[in-house]
């Protein structure tokens, strides 16, 4: 055994402090040894996944109930989002029954003292810093924080980052420890800004998307791309969905990155690829559908274009309210339903924007989003502009899927 734990450590894990804790530390002992960990070091914050009722079901709902009845956290705890917009369900045509479950999920972490933020993007509300040790379950945000803010976290499973969040607590093992964050794979991107037209927005999510097919679990350093934050995040949430990615550097651009001068010279001939925009032109030909030929084919049910996967930054949403400001209600809703997905907390913070995009006949949901909400309950056929939607949608909510840009999917509407 190599995981040397303290005093107090091997107390709790005698029970000292209880049950629930107990078996906490027991799944944190038990993953430490299973990695070679040799200490348990403190996280600053915990996200928890598996919160929707459709992912969880009632087993789900039991094992937090239980949890609930003694357990509370001791760090900062946030959660990903529920299967539904807690303030308007309705409006997204779910049932009592499914809000009902899916009220208890959220009434039973909240009995914890996790915080209710609902969102993937936890990292707006309150940012992490440079170095800091987290438990954060959602692959999305794991990626985001380990390769944009530099922060340190391992893409938890939901009992580890629960019992992270009942400690305090991780074992220190992976992207905790600096000999992991080391790139082990070099993605050279040869683009021309101006080849790419009109398919520009496609980009990162597809550059994400076939970069994780390939590249599975390891650590890719970019060369050849400065992509702004919001990029950033769609790029990563995208290599996460399609392989296991959990981290990135870009040569000269995110922190650690530049900290340690990562370079190219550092990685074997057989560990590099190139990416052009050839490559991505494939996919783009592959995945992007007009909504014209859609509309043909879809059947009675209304086509969902669903924006906000991950969910929608500040500036994201300021950018979708000056594109719709002068889109059409009657043509919209003729065929489709937009939806937007964002954070309570931004949805509040960004009211007139909201207001401005609510007008176009586009609802902004909160809370959810469109994989982990129920909405094969109503819809065949979904255009997305994520990457990570693109690759669970037809997996998780039995969708066809198309990926279109914002941009392009207003303009089709509007003819
Ligand atoms: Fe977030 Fe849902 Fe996408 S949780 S990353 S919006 S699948």
């Amino acid at each position: 055994m190599t995981l040397n734990l303290t005093h107090e450590e091997k107390e709790i894990l005698k029970g000292r402090e209880g049950k629930a804790k107990a078996k906490a530390m027991k799944i944190l002992v038990t993953l430490g040894e299973i990695f070679g960990a040799q200490r348990l070091i403190p996280v600053s914050s915990v996200q928890i996944s598996g919160v929707s009722y459709k992912t969880i079901g009632d087993a789900g709902i039991e094992f937090i109930k239980d949890l609930s009845e003694e357990a509370k956290v001791v760090v900062e705890s946030f959660l990903n989002p529920i299967g539904m917009d807690e303030q308007r369900w309705q409006e997204m045509g779910f049932s009592p029954q499914f809000a009902e479950k899916q009220h208890l999920i959220l009434k039973y972490y909240k009995r914890m003292g996790i915080k209710p933020t609902l969102t993937c993007t936890p990292y707006y509300i309150k940012p992490p810093k440079f170095g800091e040790h987290l438990a954060w379950g959602e692959s999305s945000a794991v990626i985001y924080v380990n390769s944009v803010v530099g922060a340190r976290t391992n893409r938890e499973g939901g009992p580890s980052a629960l019992a992270s969040a009942l400690i305090g607590k991780t074992p220190e093992y992976g992207f905790h420890l600096e000999k992991n964050r080391r790139p082990t794979f070099l993605v050279k991107v040869k683009i021309d800004q101006e080849e790419m037209g009109e398919d520009a927005p496609l980009f990162y999510p597809l550059l994400g998307k076939i970069t994780g097919e390939k590249l599975k679990s390891e650590v890719p350093l970019f060369k050849g791309i400065v992509p702004d934050r919001d990029e950033m995040k769609s790029l990563g949430a995208a290599m996460a969905a399609s392989g296991a990615v959990a981290l990135y550097h870009i040569y000269d651009h995110t922190p650690e990155a530049i900290a340690h001068h990562y370079h190219e010279d550092e990685i074997p001939e057989k560990k590099r690829i190139e990416v052009s925009w050839e490559d991505i032109k494939i996919e783009v030909e592959r995945y992007k559908k007009s909504l014209r030929e859609m509309v043909r084919k879809k059947g009675k049910k209304p086509i969902l274009i669903a924006v906000g996967c991950p969910h929608l930054s500040e500036k994201e949403l300021k950018k979708a309210a000056s594109l719709l400001s002068g889109l059409e209600k009657k043509k919209l809703e003729k065929h489709f339903r937009l939806w937007l997905f964002t954070s309570r907390y931004l949805k509040e913070k960004c009211r007139r924007e909201v207001e401005i995009i609510e007008k176009s006949g586009a609802k902004v949901f909160a809370d959810t989003c469109m994989v982990v909400s129920p909405i094969e309950e109503h819809y065949e056929f979904t255009v997305t502009n994520s990457g990570k939607a693109l690759v669970y949608l037809p997996k998780m909510c039995k969708q066809r899927v198309s990926l279109n840009s914002l941009e392009s999917v207003i303009g089709e509407v509007m003819k």
